[in-house]
């Protein structure tokens, strides 16, 4: 079975769960490990990663699922927002429209991913104008939650999922 890890990562969140599912695959055929590239890599197993932007994958990766066909596809992302898998569960709806029914979904992983200090500093500023903004109280302590993330325990998490989603199944 090839295998195919293609991913989008603009701050590197997103490229370190690819390297730990990468390390979790050693000794199997990974015919590719990178980012988007023109023309799709050939194989068996299509391994599809982005950083969430606006509640939906990367234009790149959206393209990416929708020339998969007749395949074996498993998606992993990494979200601003954390701890909910209601959440992960309506990302990945989304991002589920774009692959076609003839391939087989072997599941999908998310984990929090920190964000840029301007993301903060804009919920600074706007709470400094709507104090009683509870919302924005939220955001802010998701923001700080986000810091550490992606951690050990998400690099465990998406290793086991591997085990689970992947090496199981070939
Ligand atoms: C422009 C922009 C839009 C984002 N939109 C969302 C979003 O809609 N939902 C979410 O949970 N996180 C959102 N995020 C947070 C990123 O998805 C998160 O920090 C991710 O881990 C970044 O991954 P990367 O380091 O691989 O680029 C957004 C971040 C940026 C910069």
């Amino acid at each position: 079975m090839d295998i195919a890890i293609i991913y989008s990562s603009k701050t590197g969140n997103t490229k370190t769960i690819a390297k730990a599912i990468k390390e979790q695959l050693q000794n199997k055929n990974i015919v590719y490990f990178g980012n988007v590239t023109e023309e799709l890599p050939k194989a068996d197993i299509y391994i599809i990663g982005s950083w969430t932007d606006k509640g939906n994958a990367t234009n790149d990766i959206i393209e990416v699922l929708k020339k998969i066909k007749n395949k074996k596809i498993a998606y992993f992302g990494t979200a601003g927002y954390g701890g909910s898998e209601e959440y992960y569960k309506k990302l990945f709806e989304k991002v589920r429209i774009n692959i076609d029914s003839s391939n087989e979904i072997l599941g999908y992983f998310y984990c929090q991913g920190k964000m840029p200090i301007q993301v903060r500093e804009r919920y600074e500023k706007m709470i400094t104008q709507n104090p009683e903004n509870t919302n924005l109280k939220v955001s802010i302590e998701n923001f700080d939650k986000a810091l550490s993330h992606p951690d050990s325990e998400d690099i465990n998490n998406v290793k086991k999922w591997v085990k689970c989603k992947i090496l199981s199944k070939k």
